[in-house]
């Protein structure tokens, strides 16, 4: 009997241990998915380097923070449809098998954009031809992913800074209507999947005021348009915290979701107050515009934290109009912003250091949700 009894409690203190490891590795298994899995989809954008990989600690690390992903850049026309008669569709298709793999809300970027164009295309100047491209590269490619990509930057920075139509290549050839031409053709290739015009300096008013204008355009036309894409390229010290309240605000009141789509807050000396992304600028490289070479200061570490923290207040106060947050990158050493404006400097602007470590802007993001929900 004393035998059976020390047999039993030997027996109940491993169920209570095994129970107690159990809630201590949930307890530590957070993650951003997790943590946010009831107010949006928080997404990385890719390369090819990172999704050909199949077994490696950022593999892991890719699949159990994000559960949506965004094409960085296989999808440009200069990659997909490098010749008029000629897709190569081999990095986005393994793109996209990465992402039906692992279960994840799969963004395409991007159909209609000025830049990254193909040569060929760059030079259609007759209104047919140009219309013709559009049906031939919108359908082929939104046809091939029907089903599989769940939503789209149908069109990529239309707008100048003070709100205009930014003059391209399609707005010279068939006018403002080729916004429309776009959004229909994609709607018409995959009526299912969600429709977004996508923007840096989207909290900036007078670029606001022409994303507004536009949307409402498509809209009065009947064209299928569900999203707004701020990009997100972010600093220490811009966009107003407010701005970015006030443009959420006034995106949600057009009725459409709005998605923080290339998320990531620059830490560097910004020459000439640059903001935005547009990649045809660069600058000259020195010691003072790089000026953390080696490691990231505490105090710059500290700073960035409470910004990200700031901006997911924000963010979290407008989550029943925000479908996705999608940071442009994973971790430091592969974000564009090492090499713009400026090239080949050191910069720190995602969650996750060089080596695949959390940052603190990373905890203290996490510990928004801590004891909510
Ligand atoms: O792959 C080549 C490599 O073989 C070559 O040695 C090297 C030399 O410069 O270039 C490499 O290609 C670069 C590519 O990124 C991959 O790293 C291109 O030069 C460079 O232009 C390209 O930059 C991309 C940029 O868009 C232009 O397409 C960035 O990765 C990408 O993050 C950036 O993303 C854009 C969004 O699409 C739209 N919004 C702004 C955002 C940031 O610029």
């Amino acid at each position: 009997m004393k035998f059976f009894k020390i047999i039993l409690s030997l027996f109940i203190s491993i169920i209570l241990l095994t129970n107690c490891t159990q809630k201590t590795i949930q307890k530590e298994q957070k993650s951003l998915k997790k943590t946010f899995e009831n107010d949006f989809y928080i997404g990385a954008a890719l390369n090819e380097f990172q999704f050909n990989k199949t077994d490696s600690v950022e593999t892991a690390l890719i699949i159990n923070e994000f559960n949506s992903i965004t094409a960085e850049n296989m999808m440009k026309s200069m990659h997909i449809h490098p010749q008029k008669d000629t897709f190569n569709f081999k990095q986005a298709d393994k793109f996209v098998a990465f992402g039906e793999k692992n279960n994840l809300f799969i963004h395409g970027h991007t159909l209609i954009w000025h830049s990254q164009l193909a040569p060929w295309i760059k030079e259609i100047k007759d209104s047919t031809e140009m219309v013709n491209f559009m049906k031939n590269h919108i359908q082929t490619i939104v046809n091939r992913y029907k089903g599989k990509v769940n939503s789209w930057d149908v069109v990529n920075e239309a707008l100048n800074d003070d709100g205009t139509l930014r003059k391209t290549v399609f707005l010279d050839a068939l006018g403002e209507d080729y916004l429309a031409l776009a959004f229909k053709l994609a709607a018409e290739a995959d009526p299912v999947a969600e429709l977004y015009y996508n923007d840096y300096s989207m909290a900036d008013a007078p670029k606001r005021k022409g994303a507004i204008k536009l949307v409402k355009s498509l809209q009065e036309k009947g064209v299928k348009i569900d999203g707004i894409g701020m990009q997100g390229h972010w600093g220490l010290n811009f966009p107003d915290l407010k701005e970015i309240d006030k443009s959420l605000t006034e995106y949600a009141a057009l009725g459409i979701k709005i998605s923080i789509t290339e998320l990531d807050i620059t830490v560097l000396p910004n020459p000439f107050e640059v903001h935005g992304a547009d990649v045809n600028m660069s600058f000259e490289n020195n010691e003072t515009m790089n000026p953390y070479p080696n490691k990231l200061p505490d105090s710059i570490n500290n700073k960035l934290a409470k910004r990200y923290e700031d901006i997911f207040k924000i963010l979290l106060k407008h989550k029943d109009n925000i479908s996705r947050i999608t940071f442009w990158g994973v971790n430091d050493g592969q974000s564009w912003l090492n090499n713009w404006p400026i090239n080949g400097r050191t910069n720190y602007p995602l969650l996750f250091d060089r080596e695949f470590k959390p940052k603190k802007a990373y905890k203290t993001i996490l510990s928004l949700k801590d004891g909510k929900e």
